[in-house]
């Protein structure tokens, strides 16, 4: 098969769909897929067997979800447009809106149950681009600009504070977002706990978060969801590519058919070192590289790794877990290919489910 390309294994992702399936049938939870961290159209009717449905982030993802996955739809945007919230109303079952000026734009024209995002202002994000309630965040209101004569047609409460977190934090942001809101929880038909939840993850304490949840229903009786991207899709596949060439410049650098910036870009981002399969930290062992990108921008580095033999052109790299916010923020930066999409199917079939070329380029510039 040509490189490069993400291959999804069919087996490993089902795993976490037990595993989300399985918080829902004991503590009573909703669980969506964010199809903003996992969109794989080829392995919607899986998420579907599993899952409540999709929390989207706007008209395409809520077409997406129509579309691929059915199940409830869940639309939030920091801000809906004019010409888009008839079509996405007429998808969605729950719309959360950020600001009480977007509610009183759009409430009326709102035909699903009607939430609001709040900001609970607690968060051990790790890393500030992706802490939704750091200093001026724009992300849900806060308890000071909450109007609670405003509440019209309101049915739910949003919040979204976590990310990659175990649930001793979501178990904090309880704690805040209770007290600064439990007399509006108390009138609502649902509460959305948001993403962030790490709960395939190795070591995730799941026994806690349901009995967070568990205990929450008992406290207000209502509907609880949550909305889970990357714990649907963690570590259920690799990023597949080959080397290009090889160049000195007082070390190795080898140079991939693929790009950090454009395929991985939360390793430039976050920032985070993948793991590459049979691969070590430098020096860890005999023959060490830097991994690079075959684009123009210096910093388009995946990382400096050590082998047990030497690389030479065309020998293949993978990866790890680079099935989750990697194919849904893919660019074409540099005209660069976009890896196609492949699945390995439960029965060893191989399954080639997107083919990308010069069209998805010429499409778009
Ligand atoms: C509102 C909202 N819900 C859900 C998610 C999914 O989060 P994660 O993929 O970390 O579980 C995000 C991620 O940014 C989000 O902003």
């Amino acid at each position: 098969m040509n490189t490069p390309y993400y291959l999804c294994e069919e087996k490993l992702f089902r795993r976490n769909l037990e595993l989300l399936k399985r918080v829902s049938d004991e503590s009573g939870v909703k669980v969506l897929l964010a199809l903003k961290g996992f969109a794989f159209s080829g392995l919607a009717s899986l998420v579907s067997e599993y899952l409540s449905g999709c929390t989207c982030s706007g008209l395409h993802e809520a077409k997406f979800a129509k579309e691929y996955f059915g199940g409830e739809i869940h639309t939030y945007a920091p801000a809906f447009k004019d010409n888009e919230i008839d079509e996405i109303s007429s998808l969605s079952h729950h719309i959360v809106f950020n600001s009480f000026a977007q509610l009183n734009r759009y409430r009326d024209r709102v035909k699903g149950s009607i939430g609001l995002r709040v900001n609970p202002e607690v968060s051990s994000s790790p890393v500030e681009l992706y802490n939704p309630c750091g200093l001026y965040s724009r992300l849900g209101i806060t308890s000071k600009n909450f109007n609670q004569d405003d509440l019209e047609g309101v049915e739910g409460l949003h919040f979204h504070a976590l990310c990659e977190q175990d649930a001793d934090a979501l178990e904090e942001v309880l704690k805040s977002f209770e007290s600064k809101w439990s007399d509006v929880i108390s009138t609502c038909k649902w509460i959305n706990f948001g993403g962030g939840h790490h709960i395939t993850k190795k070591g995730y304490d799941v026994e806690k978060l349901i009995k967070l949840i568990k205990d929450f229903k008992k406290r207000y009786d209502v509907e609880v969801y949550i909305e889970p991207g990357e714990a649907v899709g963690w570590q259920t596949g690799a990023l597949h590519v080959s080397v290009l060439d090889i160049v000195e410049n007082d070390m190795k650098i080898a140079i991939l058919d693929s790009s950090a910036e454009a395929h991985m870009p939360d390793t430039i981002a976050m920032p985070y070192r993948a793991e590459v399969r049979d691969a070590g930290k430098p020096h860890e062992k005999k023959y060490t590289y830097r991994l690079a990108g075959n684009t123009c921008l210096a910093g388009d580095i995946m990382g400096d790794y050590s082998f047990d033999t030497p690389l030479h052109v065309g020998d293949k790299i993978i990866f790890e877990d680079q099935i989750h916010y990697t194919i849904v923020k893919n660019t074409t930066f540099n005209g660069i290919k976009l890896p196609d999409l492949v699945i390995l199917r439960e029965n060893g079939e191989l399954e080639v489910v997107k083919k990308f070329g010069y069209e998805e380029y010429r499409r778009r510039n």
